[in-house]
Order: C-alpha cells, then structure tokens, then sequence
C-alpha cells in the first residue's frame, strides 16, 4: 500500500454539472464559490471542455473562453484542468491538425494548466498532435485510457482485458505522458477490477496513475476505496449536491473515510460543507433538470447495458422529442448490439451519441435504413481504428454510395483533413478577427455562427438563453410576448384552404395544424435548440401548392436544417439526397422517397424544425418525360 497523501481533482465545475444537469451552470453561478475552491487545497480543478464549450454557445450564449478567463482570474493557485477528446478537441468530429494546434496554444494562453486528453477508440493516432502541442507549450499531458467492457460488465473477455489497458498505457507513456488517467465514463469499473488494473499499471509504469469514475452503477464508492488501496494518485470527486447518480463521488464522505489514514487527502470538510450549501441554493431553480422520476439512485441496469449517463439522458431526450418515449427499452436492447455489430467502441463521446443515435435510428427507422453521417465515416475509418472489426455486411451496406469509397481507410483520419483555420478566419471577418470567435467558429460552423451573431450584437438574445430566475423561467426584457410572424411558421403541405361565410360575406382562410410535440409543450422546458422557432431562423416559404403525387419529405424528427443539397428544379433519383438535417448532435442526409423533380424546398438553410415539418417536396415525373 502507499503511504503517499491521496490527491484529489475536482470537477463540480465541469463533469458533476454536465452530468446531471446537462452543463448548464452559468459562470456567474459558480463564481461565488470559486475562490473558496481554489484554497482548499485541490491537485487540480476540471473546469472545461467536454460539453462546456457546446452548451455555452448553443445554451447559454455565454463565451466559453470568457468563462475559462474568469476562472484563471478567481482561481490562480490551482491547476485548472480540461477534458480534451484528441483530435476532437471539444466537438463531436475530427478537426484538421492546424486546429488542433491552434486550439492547444490559445486554451494554455488563456488558463488551462491540464490536458486530460482522450480518444473514443483508445487509437494513439489521434493523440498525437494535441499531445505533441500540449508538450510543446509545457503543460501537463494527462493521457488517458477510455475504460470498457466486452460484454458482462467485468475487466476480461475477448477485447477488453488487463493486458488491453497495459498496451494503451505504455503507449502512452512513449509518447510523453506525465500522467495516466483510467477514464470510467459509465461507472463501470467494479471494485476488485480497479486494483488489479491500478496495481498493474503502478508496476509496470512510471508515472502518476489518476482514476476519473461516475457513480451511475453504484460501485464507484468501492471502486474509489479500492483504487485507493491499490495506490491509486489522484481520484476525481465533487461536492455532495452535484454528485452521485450518473455524476461522480462525493468528496465529503471520503474525506472523513479516509481521516487518519495513511492516505489522508489532508483537506478540510468545512469549506466542502460550506460551498456545498452555496450550490443548493443555485440548483433549486434547476429543479426541473436534475428531478429524476425513479426512485432510485443507482442506475443498476447500467451493469448490462454499459450506457454512460449523459447518454442515457440524451436518449430519452431525443425518444421524447421524436414523440416515441415509450420504445426507450427497444433502444437499450438494440444499443449493444449495434455496438457489437461496429466492432465494440468504447461508449464516451461522440462515439456514445453516434452509437445512440443509430440505435434509435435502428429501433425507429428499421435496420441501418437511415445512417447518419458520421456513423458512413466511422466505419470508413475516419474517426480511427475500431477495438474489433466492423461486420462486413453492415461494412458493405453502409458504405454503398459513399463519396470517399466501398473500401475502409486505415491511415490516421486527420492525414485527410486540408488545413480548416484560413477558412473559419475567413468565414466570420465581418464579425470578428478575435483568435477566440475564429476557434469557436472552427469548432462549430453553425451553432458557433448563431452565437457569435449574438456575442457581437447582431442578432437578440434568444429568451430561452437568457439566466433562469428562482422559478426557473428565463428572465425576459418584457412579460409580453411577442406576436408570431407569418416567418416563423411557414406553410406546410398540410394547409387546407376553407371558406368562412360570415352573413353575406365569404372569406377565405388556409389552416394549418401546429406541428409541435404536445410533451414538450406541457413540460414547458426551454432548453432543447430547437424548441422554439428562432426569428432568424425561417424564411417565408411560398405556398407549397401541393398536386396529387407530390411527395412531402417530413422532418423525421426535430433538429436543425443545415443545407439543401439539391436545388428546385432539379431532377433526383430515389435515394438521391435533398436536405441535411442536423438532428441529435449528427448530420443526416434525407433523400428522395421517388425519381422526380424537387418542386419546392420550403424551410431556409439554418431553420430549427420540428418533427413533421415538411422539408422538401418532390413531384414524380410526368408521364411523357419517362424514358426520355
Ligand atoms: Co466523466
């Protein structure tokens, strides 16, 4: 056993609120604590990356780097510390390498002293370049290992053994790590498991060996303790309020478990008590994020299904929001067997939501008939080398028609990317040439465009952006809701024209049903992107003027309308793609139901839509064009 002083990081400002409340803490909300936090004696504070930079701009509209700045300012002495997924970065892609960079240098310029880096594959390839930037400016490089399980939920079987987690390991020290983190996304690293691995890597390794686990199963206390015993460094914990469940361990308890022993943290329980009560009065008007409507704490189910918390939240967020809560078992049965089918990827992002999102996809839709973009380049390889083999028929049914080719690349993915940073400079110089917009905007194109309009005043602060008052209602400028315009509600197919006789007179009105998920309305949660329409968002459509035959492609589910990728007029075959429909994080292509002609394409690039909302209207060939 060591002798050695536990350390410990703390992550309420990052992954406890990311977990259960979806990040959405604002910084004025922890900044009341936070100089409290940095004198408590903590290895390190986790205070950025992963969802943070996403759901400040999408969210918040809240400047992530801005929140990392005050940060630095109010926590000088400790360590800040951020979740980095490799080659991409803080998004669900791989980024070019010059991002990459450029990403590295102006994040350590700003505050971040840690790099917990990670790839969703455990591929070493797409460490590489954020590791080597991360040594380049002197930061610590903590690199990390994505802890899985093949099928029962124990270290073993055919893929995900002791000796798996001691290649990665070693790997990771030849290429420079000054530390190794064992990453249990979804609590599933069982007590016994975690000695043996942390006593293994302790031996064999070098270097300080760091144990980042969520409490989701309900073995992370056990796992904690036994770390601890095995030699464990450093561990991950949080304060009481935002712990447990799918977040991490408390620190309290440990704090008085561990008192007296040799591996006393030495930190006091005070202070935790004190900023613990802070949080509490913060998170009231949170309530209706973090309620949870089971009974219990632990998520036992978690043991087989291995599906991280934030996962699961997504999931049923996404079953609710396409009107079909009531198939969330299908889609837990379906998810490890999709995971088998493409070659058992570890489940952390954006694996876990690409893997998510084609179950349901799967369970909705029929077997891999609609694929979402990432999921095509995955399985070509761009996302790097899977555990095992993708099956070869699901290889061959994805990969029909696609672009980049029928046969699977193995090189590293971002060999393939051209340089992306003269394009997003390029991209937003009427708004700004500040280094921190030109990341936000490289990072993410769309929703990163709509924030920056908003960072510079060009566009309003959406209400559902704005601070939650104590009631949980967004504050707004004015009790009075705006009027609707026609804009933001186009026509859709479904408008029926009805004459209205009013004594002598007739008057003509076209009515349409309002296409919005009645859950959603009742609930009354502002926090899903594409709730409400955005006044930006829609262009006035003409009407559609539907005739017998046309075809209507209907949004299958809510999400963002990135591009049309077929223009009016223009002749398609079936299964030509006609809209790019960004839905559940990921791009998906929707095609022509029939040959035909796109007669019309009637919500605007950038439009939120609802499920249902008729995306594009395809008119079959007129009979004496066929065969010509
Ligand atoms: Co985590």
């Amino acid at each position: 056993m060591s002798s050695s002083r536990l350390k410990i990081t703390d992550t309420t400002f990052r992954d406890a609120h990311q977990s259960l409340m979806a990040t959405r803490l604002r910084t004025e909300e922890m900044e009341p604590i936070a100089e409290m936090m940095d004198s408590s004696g903590f290895h390190s504070l986790e205070v950025w990356g992963g969802a943070t930079f996403d759901a400040t701009t999408r969210f918040l509209a809240e400047d992530p780097w801005d929140r990392l700045r005050t940060f630095k300012r109010l926590m000088p002495k400790t360590p800040l510390q951020m979740l980095l997924r490799g080659q991409s970065l803080v998004g669900y892609r791989n980024y070019a390498d010059d991002v990459v960079k450029a990403f590295v240098d102006r994040s350590a310029e700003v505050g971040i002293d840690v790099y917990r880096v990670f790839d969703a594959l455990n591929d070493e390839r797409n460490l590489e370049t954020a590791a080597n930037a991360i040594k380049k400016v002197g930061k610590h490089l903590q690199m990390t290992i994505c802890y899985s399980t093949t099928e029962e939920g124990r270290m073993g079987g055919p893929i995900y053994d002791l000796e798996y987690f001691i290649k990665r390991a070693q790997a990771f020290q030849t290429m420079g790590a000054d530390s190794i983190c064992i990453k249990d996304m979804a609590g599933l690293l069982a007590p016994y498991d975690a000695y043996d691995l942390v006593g293994s890597l302790k031996s064999m390794l070098d270097l300080p060996i760091q144990l980042h686990t969520h409490y989701t199963s309900g073995m992370a206390s056990m796992t904690v303790l036994k770390a601890i015993e095995a030699g464990v460094d450093v561990i991950d914990t949080c304060l009481a309020p935002l712990a447990l469940r799918t977040s991490q361990p408390a620190i309290e308890p440990l704090l008085v478990s561990l008192k007296g022993s040799e591996r006393d943290p030495q930190l006091q329980l005070a202070p935790m008590l004190e900023m613990g009560d802070h949080l509490e009065s913060v998170l009231i008007k949170y309530r209706n994020l973090l309620t949870s409507t089971k009974a219990s704490v632990v998520d036992a189910r978690v043991l087989s299904h291995q599906i991280p918390g934030g996962m699961a939240s997504n999931l049923a967020s996404q079953l609710r929001e396409a009107d079909a809560l009531d198939r969330l078992q299908e889609v837990l049965a379906e998810i490890p067997i999709t995971r088998a089918e493409l070659g058992f990827p570890p489940l952390v992002t954006p694996i876990s939501q690409m893997i998510g999102s084609q179950a349901v996809s799967n369970v909705l839709f029929g077997k891999y008939s609609m694929i979402s973009g990432p999921i095509k380049d995955y399985i070509f390889g761009l996302y790097g080398r899977p555990p095992a083999p993708v099956q070869i028929s699901v290889v061959e049914k994805v990969l029909d028609g696609y672009e980049r080719g029928q046969e699977p690349f193995t090189g590293r993915p971002a060999d393939l990317l051209e340089p992306e940073m003269p394009d997003a400079r390029n991209a937003i110089k009427n708004i700004s040439d500040d280094p921190d917009d030109v990341l936000t905007y490289a990072l993410y194109p769309t929703t990163g465009m709509k924030f920056l309009r908003i960072k510079h005043g060009l566009d309003p602060v959406p209400d559902e952006m704005r601070p939650h008052d104590a009631t949980g209602e967004p504050t707004r400028d004015t009790l009075v809701s705006k009027p609707f315009k026609s804009a933001d509600f186009p026509k859709s197919a479904r408008a029926r024209a009805f004459n209205v006789h009013l004594g002598e007179e007739v008057y003509q009105i076209e009515v349409d049903p309002i296409q919005v998920d009645p859950e959603r309305s009742k609930s009354g949660t502002k926090f899903t992107g594409a709730e409400t329409p955005t006044s930006t968002g829609h262009k006035a459509s003409s009407p559609l003027g539907l005739d017998p035959g046309d075809i209507g492609i209907e949004a299958p589910m809510p999400g963002l309308l990135l591009r049309h990728t077929a223009t009016v007029g223009q002749g398609v075959r079936a299964g030509d793609p006609v809209v790019v429909l960004e839905a559940m994080k990921m791009e998906n292509s929707l095609t022509a139901p029939i040959d035909g002609k796109v007669k019309s394409l009637p919500m605007a690039e950038g439009s939120s839509v609802v499920k249902g909302n008729i995306l594009a209207v395809i008119s079959p060939l007129a009979q004496d064009t066929v065969g010509k």
